[in-house]
């Protein structure tokens, strides 16, 4: 089959699926396909005036299937439009999948596109292997050609996750790999025409020797220290913190330059605190800011949207990331989603009771909170939000909790599936800040400025959808309360 043949069965599948779509948690103001399975983001990139998202993609059905890349842009990051997938599997080397990678935007206006090809592993057939492709656009990034596999590794069926970037004349690519030991490892190429690749050197690998794999590395310069950001793969239990979605993700922040190995200032941080966050993949807007992308899924946690809804999977917001001058990655999200305000209603301050509950709008289906509070003046055990607020004291609840010192995400009365509560460091001192996005199916947490980040499904019952506030077991000084009713991102109501 050609790849055209095979994008025009993959959009007649997708069309299908589309009619069973259930919007009920479907995304406002965050990036989901129109129907079917989303995963990581891939090939972020600002090309010819319009950003563009390709991401992994399902289009025939709402589990994890053969991959596509499927593809929107915008020409603000604020509005998006829907474009047609933009990638299939139709060549031996990536038959089984067209997994994730990234783009670069050429000067000549070509945009160029480094996925992995996947190969299964078939019992007694053949062995799994992994192909890093190089597939090129000159329409926009609508469609592309491919034009040739750059990288293979026999012998290492986990090799995958290109993420390319330039310094001066030169190309770096890293890529994601599991050693002949099983330890997981980053793996650096150079090139300077694009289109062949040495190896380099083993730039990193992670100092657990329980990590076997590293999904989607993304290596990058941050106000003069290099990030590296990964999704770690692990055979070790759930403890404390850690593992608890699978894999997690997050990040070292070290040293680095051509030529050298990349040597890590401090232990692997989370680079999210909540149930649903994996793959993040970053670039560079025109204006020079480091903007990161993650998915807002998961691959073992159970999604009551993938049951009977006709999608699954969606994007975060996009953040923008910077080193905090305790050496730390701090993520906000980009000034460009105020955009979405459509009606702000402002509280101001307001001193809460103990245990008085205040409703502070009854249909919420999309909004973003800004609550601040001075904590030298509260006594309470625990200030938050419940929002995705329903009938029988359903509700997600947002909170501080001062026993623990942390912000909590909890989401065990929400509805009947996806439970289970996180929670996130926290060191603001006495000013307890947070913002909140809540969309139709999840919680985005940003925490004293960015310090931390939560970011989960929610699936509420039916009905509409309150917010409140409330301090529990004491008192609490509001200094700042803001609700904002968010708009959509997309460019035409269409489906
Ligand atoms: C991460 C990942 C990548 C792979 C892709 C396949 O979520 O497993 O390593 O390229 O998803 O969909």
């Amino acid at each position: 089959m050609t790849m055209q043949d095979a994008l025009r069965e993959a959009q007649r599948q997708n069309d299908e699926l589309l009619k069973s779509r259930n919007d009920r948690w479907y995304p406002q103001f965050h990036i989901a396909a129109r129907a079917g399975w989303i995963n990581d983001p891939n090939g972020l990139s600002y090309h010819n005036g319009r950003y563009h998202v390709y991401f992994q993609h399902h289009p025939a059905g709402t589990e994890w299937g053969p991959m596509h890349w499927g593809h929107v842009s915008s020409a603000d990051l604020v509005t998006w439009r829907r474009e047609p997938i933009a990638l299939a599997p139709s060549i031996e080397e990536d038959r089984d999948g067209v997994f994730s990678g990234s783009a670069v935007s050429m000067p000549d206006g070509t945009l160029m596109a480094y996925y992995t090809g996947h190969v299964e592993r078939v019992e007694g057939v053949r062995e799994g292997e992994q192909h890093q492709i190089l597939a090129t656009s000159h329409d926009d990034g609508i469609t592309f050609a491919k034009e040739r596999v750059i990288l293979s590794a026999p012998g290492h069926p986990d090799f995958r996750d290109p993420k390319v970037w330039q310094i001066g004349d030169t190309w770096y690519m890293v890529v994601g790999a599991s050693s002949k030991e099983r330890r997981g490892q980053v793996w650096l190429y150079s090139s300077t025409d694009m289109r062949d690749w040495t190896f380099d050197r083993v730039i990193y690998e992670d100092p657990d020797p329980d990590v076997y794999m590293l999904e989607c590395p993304d290596l990058f310069e941050l106000d003069g220290k290099w990030v590296m950001l990964y999704g770690p793969m692990t055979t070790a239990q759930p403890r404390g913190y850690a593992n608890r979605n699978g894999h997690n993700t997050g990040c070292v922040v070290g040293t680095w330059a051509p030529g050298e190995v990349f040597t890590t200032e401090h232990e692997f941080r989370p680079a999210d605190w909540g149930h649903s966050y994996y793959a993040p993949q970053t670039f560079v807007a025109p204006d020079g800011r480091r903007i990161v992308l993650g998915w807002l899924g998961g691959f073992t946690l159970p999604l009551a949207s993938q049951a009977a809804d006709g999608w699954s999977g969606q994007m975060t917001l996009f953040r923008e990331l910077r080193l905090g001058d305790d050496g730390r990655l701090r993520a906000n999200p980009v000034r460009e989603v105020e955009q979405l305000r459509r009606e702000t209603i402002d509280f101001g301050a307001m001193d809460l009771p103990l245990d008085e509950e205040k409703v502070l709008l009854e249909d919420a289906d999309g909004v973003e909170i800004e609550l601040e509070v001075d904590l030298s003046e509260s006594t309470a055990e625990q200030i938050g939000l419940n929002v995705h607020r329903t009938s029988e004291g359903r509700a997600t609840w947002v909170a501080y909790d001062d026993l623990a010192g942390r912000v909590t995400l909890d989401r065990r009365t929400t509805g009947p599936t996806d439970g289970g509560y996180r929670s996130a460091p926290f060191d603001g001192g006495s000013r307890l800040k947070l913002r909140v996005f809540v969309d139709r199916g999840s919680v985005e947490v940003f925490t004293g400025d960015g310090a931390e980040v939560l970011s989960s499904q929610s699936f509420p019952v039916d009905g509409p959808r309150s917010v409140s506030i409330k301090a529990s077991m004491g008192d609490a000084k509001v200094t700042t309360l803001r609700v904002h009713r968010l708009g959509t991102i997309w460019e035409s109501p269409d489906r």
